[in-house]
Formats: structure tokens, sequence, C-alpha cells
């Protein structure tokens, strides 16, 4: 199932809920809505990039290594980009990151050199990531004039929002004259979504990614 089809299923779920509480309390399904319409906007976000071709083959089979280093190939810096990746991948599915936080990963890194190849002047880049506790880590970096900025819909706010929807961070280092760093924290699995007790739903702000025991 897909990160999109598993949202839907518990939208779907979440929504009959609210349904059944329409008459009597009519708060508390306000309250469901207003969370539904925030999963539903992700799981559109999903079926875009599946649409987009944000799941590669090549990320699928092979793994996020193998993915970053063929998006670094089609950069077009003089020096060529270096990616310094240090994950888990290929066949071994298990110990990989959630599908959902490949394909962010992924979809961020390949929005970041076209920046780079498109913006920045740069001569190299680098792209690092690795894994810290539950953490997937990325760096992306480039020796270019800087001067990168989050506009409003822009691709640098598309990736803020998408990245801190999952509980993730997204932090742009680009003062003018260079260099360009941008640095990535994403959640190793996304938030799980077995049917939550009133009042425990997950991603209602505070803390990091909460996994239950047996979960992923
Ligand atoms: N690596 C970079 N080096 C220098 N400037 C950058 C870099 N990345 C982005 N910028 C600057 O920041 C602006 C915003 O980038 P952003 O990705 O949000 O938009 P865009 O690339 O112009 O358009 P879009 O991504 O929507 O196609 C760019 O227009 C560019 O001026
Ligand atoms: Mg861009």
């Amino acid at each position: 199932m897909t990160g999109a089809q598993a949202r839907l299923v518990a939208l779907a779920m979440d929504l009959g809920l609210a349904k059944e509480k329409m008459t009597e309390d009519p708060e508390t399904a306000a309250k469901m809505v207003a969370d539904a319409h925030g999963e539903v906007k992700l799981a559109l976000q999903e079926l875009r990039d599946l649409a987009r071709g944000i799941h590669p083959a090549v990320l699928t089979d092979r793994g996020l290594d193998a993915a970053l280093s063929s998006v670094a190939s089609r950069c077009t810096v003089p020096g060529g980009v270096r990616v310094n990746a240090d994950l888990p991948g290929g066949a071994d599915r298990a110990s990989r990151p959630d599908p959902a936080v490949e394909g962010i990963a992924y979809f961020t890194v390949s929005e970041l050199l076209t920046n780079v190849s498109k913006h920045s002047g740069a001569r190299t880049a680098n792209v690092d990531a690795w894994r810290t506790g539950d953490r997937l880590m990325l760096q992306i970096r480039d020796d270019g004039q800087g001067g990168a900025q989050e506009r409003p819909g822009g691709g640098l706010a598309g990736l803020a929002e998408r990245i801190r929807a999952v509980d993730g961070v997204f932090v742009v280092e680009s003062p003018l004259g260079g260099p360009t760093v941008v640095t990535v924290e994403l959640p190793w699995r996304t938030r799980a979504r077995p049917p939550a007790p009133e009042g425990a739903r997950l991603g209602s702000g505070n803390s990091g990614p909460v996994r239950p025991a047996g979960w992923g």
C-alpha cells in the first residue's frame, strides 16, 4: 500500500467517526473534520509526487544511496556533485526509512540540486546523507553565490512545508556570497496511523515521531 492509500483508509475511518459524532458532539466532530482535511492535503501531495515519478524504480529497488547518486549525476555544476551517503539500502527494506520518507528525501535533493544548477553559479556541490538515531539527515551544499530565499509558492517554500508536515526540520543557510548549505532532518519512520484513541492523535504538535511498539 502506498502512503497515500494508507492515509485515505485512515481518513475514511476518521470521517466515519466524525459523521457519527456530528449531532451529539459537533465540536469534536468539527475538530475531526479539520484533522481529516490536513490528512487529505498530505495524501494529495503524495499522489502528486507519485504522478510525477517521485518514486522512480531506482529508489524503490536500490534505495536512497543509488537514487541520490542518480539525481546528482544530472546536476549541471561543472565540477560535479559528490554524494556521500551512509545509509542502509538495497533489498534490505526493513532497515530502510519509510518509503514516504525516502520519497521526500529524494524529492528534496532533486529540487535543491535543480536550484544549484539554475541559480547558484557553483563550481561543485555536495550531498551528504546519514542516519542519526531515528532521524534521516541530509545536507546539500554548494560553493556558489548564496542568496537562496524561501518565497511564497517557490520550490524552497514547498519543501519546507512538506518536510515540516512530517515533523521534519528544514534549514537554509545562504549568505550573500555563499556558500549555500541546506540541512534537512526527517523522521526515519513517518507518523504511524493505527486508529488513534480520542485525544491521542499523532502529529498534534509537540514531540517527534511516535512509533507504537511493533510498528515498522
Ligand atoms: N543554491 C542556490 N544558490 C543561490 N540562490 C539560490 C539557490 N537556491 C535558490 N536560490 C534563490 O532563491 C530563490 C528561491 O528558490 P526557489 O527554489 O524557492 O524558487 P525557484 O527555484 O526560483 O522556482 P521553483 O523552485 O518554484 O521552480 C531562487 O529564485 C534563487 O534566487
Ligand atoms: Mg527552485
